[in-house]
């Protein structure tokens, strides 16, 4: 596989390069105002995939942000690789805690700079550098169908249509996605899980109207305080979250399997100091690689009410709200988990407020086995470029489109990520290793080489 090395190593800056055009294009999904800028990362994205020497590469619209899909076939008796992988990104604020613009792609201590580089611009372009490095040095040796969407960070909602709509287009024997992190770069790892996840919104309504705080504070309940009380019961002193049934679905992960896990190699120190926190804290009887992987958590993600600008203001204000995210694990589901959530929280109201309670997206939890195919190819695959075996290593975040495709395609994902947790993704000086970047483009081929092999019907 010397020549794979070898065509990297030849077009390094070009890659980088035409990352870095991508980069620059701010497509916030999130928000209605970059649906230009949106569409035309789809163009970009469109465009590299032909020059990379895809075929049939089309633009599909859809009620959303597009969808860009293109394929190499080669061979009908060869398996089947649909890699998957978004291209837009999160929001970039706070603007004010970036030490570069987001958008305007620097590389400092071996790093690129810029929202979007790590998740998922930056892994996804590996897949598309790999395809080019593959197609030009003769090492194709599976077909491979790409679909990169542009609503991953906003739930995937088109793409879920998309995929019961296509099934046929999209048959494969398995699904590549890198949109994952390592454990380290000297401790190669194949994410093994994902949390699902139940996000939220309420709203607290207390007076009809703002009031003057001296006038009536102290006879009318403050929405905002009791916001702040509802939510603290959420989580007991045990660290348990309160939502009645929140637990009763919980797969229990078995003492062996817990054991097992514990032997991937997890610092503490080095975690709480990375954060500059005295303590890790979580739920009792876990540790803290489990309460981001097996345990479900509960976290405000924003909460807001009354004045906040300038100086004092003295207001008691009519309304307050919070948005609230439970991840979760294997076997909860995120409707129902929606709906306990909702029933909860209108059930411990006090009767001096109003509350409502409003769902936003969500998602399932997934794990992966590791002893079919696609991992034996993997972990050949980062085993000969990484020179270690890969562990496997579940992960706290989510990917809802993941345990979609296991249910409306019946393939299997394989999470072959290439960040790190350290890469600062959804926060300001988001970074992505230039390391990182290509070695996951040589690592791609490898596993293609070995999928090809394992998978059989093919000579390699
Ligand atoms: N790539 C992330 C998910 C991720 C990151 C998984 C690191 C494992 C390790 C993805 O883009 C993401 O941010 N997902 C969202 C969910 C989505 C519905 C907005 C998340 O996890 O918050
Ligand atoms: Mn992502
Ligand atoms: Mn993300």
């Amino acid at each position: 596989m010397q020549e794979i090395k070898d065509f990297i190593e030849a077009n390094k800056e070009r890659f980088l390069d035409e990352l870095k055009e991508l980069l620059r294009i701010p497509s916030i999904s999130a928000d209605p105002a970059y649906s230009k800028d949106v569409a035309r990362a789809a163009e970009t994205v469109a465009e590299q995939l032909k020059k990379a020497g895809a075929e049939h590469v089309e633009i599909c619209k859809t009620a959303g942000h597009p969808i860009v899909y293109g394929e190499k076939m080669i061979n009908p008796n060869a398996p089947t690789v649909l890699v998957y992988g978004h291209y837009d990104v999160q929001p970039p604020d706070p603007m004010e805690l970036w030490d570069s613009p987001p958008f305007e792609p620097v590389i400092k201590d071996g790093k690129i700079y810029a929202r979007g580089s790590s998740d998922d611009k930056g892994q996804m372009y590996m897949h598309v550098k790999a395809l080019e490095t593959m197609i030009n040095t003769g090492t194709l040796t599976c077909n491979i169908k790409l679909m990169i969407e542009g609503e991953e960070e906003v739930g995937s909602v088109h793409l879920t249509e998309f995929v019961k709509e296509n099934k046929e287009k999209l048959k494969a024997d398995v699904v590549l996605v890198s949109d994952t992190a390592l454990l380290a770069n000297d401790v190669p790892s194949i994410t093994s899980g994902l949390r699902g996840l139940s996000y939220m919104e309420v709203e607290v309504t207390g007076p009809n109207r703002d009031l003057h705080s001296g006038i009536y504070g102290g006879a009318v309940a403050n929405p905002i305080n009791v916001l702040c009380d509802m939510i603290s019961s959420l989580i007991d002193e045990n660290g348990h979250i309160t939502v009645k049934g929140f637990y009763n679905d919980v797969l229990e992960v078995s003492d062996e399997e817990r054991a097992e896990m514990a032997k991937a190699p997890f610092d503490e120190n080095e975690f709480k100091s990375e954060l500059d926190i005295n303590t890790a804290h979580g739920e009792n009887g876990f540790s803290t690689p489990e309460h981001t992987t097996i345990r479900p958590a509960l976290d405000v993600n924003g909460i807001w009410g009354g004045y906040i600008g300038e100086g004092a203001k003295t207001v008691l204000p009519s309304k307050a709200h919070a948005k609230i995210s439970m991840r979760l694990v294997p076997n909860q589901g995120s409707e129902k988990i929606t709906g306990l959530f909702t029933e909860h929280f209108e059930n411990i109201a006090p009767p001096y407020v109003k509350v409502k309670v409003t769902a936003h997206h969500g998602g399932e939890a997934f794990v992966t086995p590791t002893d079919f195919p696609a991992y034996q190819a993997a972990s050949i695959a980062m085993e000969e470029t990484f020179g270690k075996k890969p562990i496997p290593a579940r992960s706290g975040g989510s990917i809802p489109i993941v345990p979609m495709f296991e249910k409306e395609l019946g393939i299997k994902t394989i999470l072959l990520g290439f960040g790190l947790n350290s890469d600062a993704i959804h926060s300001p000086n988001e970074s992505f290793g230039l390391f990182n970047f290509y070695k996951g483009i040589e690592t791609i081929p490898h596993f293609f080489h070995h999928y090809a092999r394992i998978k059989g019907n093919v000579e390699v």
